[in-house]
């Protein structure tokens, strides 16, 4: 019998990260400190257990994707089709329903997965590429003329401003089926690691484009590209790729071997920088959403 309880303490949070970091070794999972200062009332983690021993989670949020919740059931690879994912999907949507939630959705990155998500009505909504790039020795571009690139260390009070000058207005240029929505206070807190690793290109004083990584304390080796984007009236100048390059160079200085990111499959522009810049392809995901309350089968 599956017993399904809602994580509350530090230690349940660890739990809870093992079953993430067991089912997605190859994406950072937030820390336990992370975890905690992402809590709202819409969100909800779950733990799964059988015989006393934890086998699955489940998260249940707000999406970035608008109008829907995510839904996110995971069970250990061993723990599989005991029909445990289908329990912790059960009590996921149940909360999204609560908080007036008309739609769910989440990511699969395998055909089994995918296969879940279709059984509960979900249906494909678009897909991304794993991009993933080797880090050798990565010399610094050189200081561009047209404008200037500093680090969110260097200005942290850029921050908040790239949100309104450059995040807001590049969003809808993601190849997504539905629009993003990132609150101000989800920019400051989870759009960001360590501030030395993102860095800005400034006009003057406007933030005209940003690039950076997000390293990973469970693999230090590894950091995650966050969001790159450059305005519009900047683009096709090279800042993008100078932002990234700086970004490539920082990770060599600081000892990491790999980074990765994921792309809209149909964002062609973001696909070939990247491979310009020498990443190769790795995973795909397939985003899917279905209508709440889903059909459950018993
Ligand atoms: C998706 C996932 C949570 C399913 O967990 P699970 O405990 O194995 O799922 P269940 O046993 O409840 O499966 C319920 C039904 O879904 C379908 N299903 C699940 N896994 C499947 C697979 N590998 N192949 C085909 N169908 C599958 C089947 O219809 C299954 O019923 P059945 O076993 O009676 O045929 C699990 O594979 C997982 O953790 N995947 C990685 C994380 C992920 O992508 N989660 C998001 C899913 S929206």
């Amino acid at each position: 019998m599956v017993e399904i309880r809602q994580a509350r303490t530090d230690a349940d949070y660890e739990a809870w990260r093992e079953v993430r970091i067991a089912t997605l070794p190859y994406e950072r999972c937030p820390s336990v400190a992370e975890l905690r200062a992402m809590e709202t009332p819409e969100r909800l983690l779950l733990l799964a257990e059988v015989d006393g021993k934890i086998v699955g989670h489940g998260l249940a949020d707000r999406s970035s994707e608008s109008g829907r919740a995510v839904l996110a059931p995971r069970v250990r690879p061993e723990a599989r089709r005991q029909g445990v994912g289908s329990a912790v999907l059960r009590e996921l949507v149940d909360h999204a329903v609560a908080h007036g939630y008309k739609f769910g959705g989440c990511s699969v990155d395998d055909e089994g997965s995918f296969a879940f998500a279709r059984r509960f009505g979900f249906a494909e909504t678009g897909r991304q590429v794993e991009q993933l790039r080797a880090i050798g020795t990565e010399p610094r571009p050189p200081a561009p003329t047209a404008y200037r690139i500093v680090s969110v260390a260097e200005r942290p009070e850029l921050w908040a401003q790239a949100y309104h000058q450059v995040a807001l207005p590049t969003f809808p240029d993601m190849d997504l089926a539905w629009p993003m929505q990132v609150t101000a206070e989800e920019w400051a807190g989870e759009w960001i690691g360590d501030p030395a690793a993102m860095f800005l290109a400034l006009d003057g004083d406007e933030v005209i484009g940003l690039a950076g990584l997000i390293s990973d304390p469970d693999q230090p080796q590894r950091a995650e590209v966050g969001y790159t984007a450059v305005r519009r009236d900047w683009r096709g100048r090279g800042v993008a790729s100078t932002l990234k390059r700086m970004s490539v160079a920082w990770a060599a200085e600081n000892g990491l071997t790999e980074i990765y990111t994921w792309t809209q499959e149909g964002n062609a522009n973001m696909r070939k920088l990247n491979e310009h810049l020498g990443f190769r392809y790795g995973l795909t995901s397939i985003t899917v959403r279905g209508p709440l309350p889903l059909q459950l089968a018993e």
